[in-house]
């Protein structure tokens, strides 16, 4: 039956910028043990009906490579976040040890993908590394049925305002022009993962899918991309929460809120000009799930021995009948990389489908795993978890059918 040994035998590609962090080494160790058969598929939302008949690719089929700009190997990484963070047990990381020793060649260390906005002499210009970039997606996607990117690299500091942002041609001249202070290393990466035909996930706050110009190549190349900032803490709460208090037409005078986060991200995120955008993620959402404007403050603070353990307290501050003022407080205690890694898989899932039915642009149906989603205006978590389940409901396959493959219909772009 070739069909059949043809659809168990697709691989998919899956090419991490920012391969050495704490979440890209937390999906390594994590896909690793499920293929092994070591951990459970707890926290894949891709494994929930109907989005578990809709015939996506299985992680144990994912391969791995990336690049990042610090030396060192998946497996040395692996062993940096147990010593620092216990994310998962000795005894895993001794399980899935060779997997990830294995791992090592396809992770390339290249300091040039990080630039700051003016360009040193000696440095390589712009389009050289989009050059080894695009050979490296080329390579590593020729192995594979399909290869999606995923960015899943510091934050950075936003763009400088330009026509880069809007407009494709000035993107292009930006870039032959070796203008890295108008281009930043995520608008590098999409671009490089567009033009190669790939789809793009930013998990991220650095700026990317939401720009006009990378919007126009990902419609030219018909391609699909989503983002922007992956929501699994703090936000997510606030999403699921805030409509409570819409519903019950209780007003929020205050929501106040404090992460403390100990790892390389928090660290990153100390930086004023690396946080705006987290910041700006953050705070929008509450006006527009409560429709009004309220006192709200977030603070990040790095507290270094926490590790990937993150801690974030909120504090609402809402007026009932009669204007009586009452509290609500709530502390979310969560491992970060941990919270994050499978929302990576479901969404490499998920852009994979997307490629094969031949739907491009913004992947509106994605809102739900992020704090900033392109294209949808609605909050709610449960109205982005919707938007999900209608998708999926659209597209699955009957369940007899749904691990062989996928309808073959033609499906409306997503603009
Ligand atoms: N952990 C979460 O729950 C969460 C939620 C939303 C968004 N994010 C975002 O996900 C990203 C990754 O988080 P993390 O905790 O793994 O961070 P991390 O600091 O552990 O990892 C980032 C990695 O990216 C590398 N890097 C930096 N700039 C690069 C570039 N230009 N090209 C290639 N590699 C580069 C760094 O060397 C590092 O290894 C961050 O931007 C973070 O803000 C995380």
């Amino acid at each position: 039956m070739p069909s059949r040994k043809l659809a168990t035998a697709r691989t998919v590609g899956v090419y991490l910028v920012g391969g050495l962090g704490d979440i890209a080494t937390t999906l390594l160790v994590g896909a690793c043990a499920i293929r092994r058969g070591l951990a459970s598929r707890t926290g894949l939302v891709t494994d929930l009906p109907p989005l578990d008949a809709l015939g996506l690719i299985e992680p144990a089929a994912l391969r791995f490579g990336g690049a990042d700009i610090r030396p060192g190997t998946p497996l040395e990484a692996a062993g940096a976040v147990y010593r620092a963070s216990r994310t998962f047990s000795r005894e895993l990381l001794d399980g899935v040890r060779d997997d990830l020793a294995q791992l090592a060649p396809a992770f390339a260390h290249d300091p040039a993908l990080q630039w700051s906005t003016a360009c040193a002499p000696g440095d390589p210009p712009l389009a050289e590394i989009a050059a080894r970039l695009r050979a490296r997606l080329r390579a590593f996607a020729q192995a594979h049925d399909g290869l999606v990117v995923v960015n899943l690299a510091s934050a950075d500091a936003a763009p400088a305002p330009s026509a880069c942002t809007t407009d494709l041609d000035a993107l292009e001249a930006a870039l032959a022009g070796n203008r890295k202070d108008l281009i930043t290393p995520a608008m590098l990466a999409m671009h490089c993962a567009l033009m190669e035909g790939h789809p793009y996930v930013n998990f991220t706050p650095n700026a990317g899918p939401e720009l006009p110009s990378l919007r126009a190549l990902a419609q030219a190349r018909r391609v699909p991309h989503c983002g922007n900032d992956a929501k699994t803490g703090e936000t997510l709460v606030k999403t699921a929460l805030a409509p409570m208090f819409a519903w019950r037409n209780l007003r929020v005078l205050s929501w106040e809120g404090v992460n403390l986060l100990g790892n390389n991200d928090g660290r990153m995120l100390a930086e004023p000009q690396r946080r705006a955008a987290k910041l700006r993620n953050k705070r929008d959402v509450l006006e527009k799930l409560l429709g009004y404007p309220l006192h709200s403050d977030v603070a990040i603070n790095y507290v270094p021995s926490l590790g990937d353990w993150k801690t974030a307290w909120d504090l609402i501050h809402f007026q009932g009948f009669l204007d009586v003022p009452m509290t609500m407080q709530f502390t979310w205690q969560g491992c970060d990389s941990v919270l994050a890694a499978p929302l990576v898989l479901d969404m490499v899932r998920l852009a994979d489908l997307a490629r094969r039915r031949g739907e491009a642009g913004a992947m509106r149906h994605l809102a739900c795993f992020f704090k900033n989603p392109i294209d949808v205006d609605e909050a709610a978590l449960h109205a982005q978890f919707a938007l999900l389940l209608a998708y999926a409901r659209d597209r699955a396959a009957p369940r007899a059918a749904g691990r062989r493959g996928i309808r073959r219909d033609p499906s409306p772009s997503a603009g």
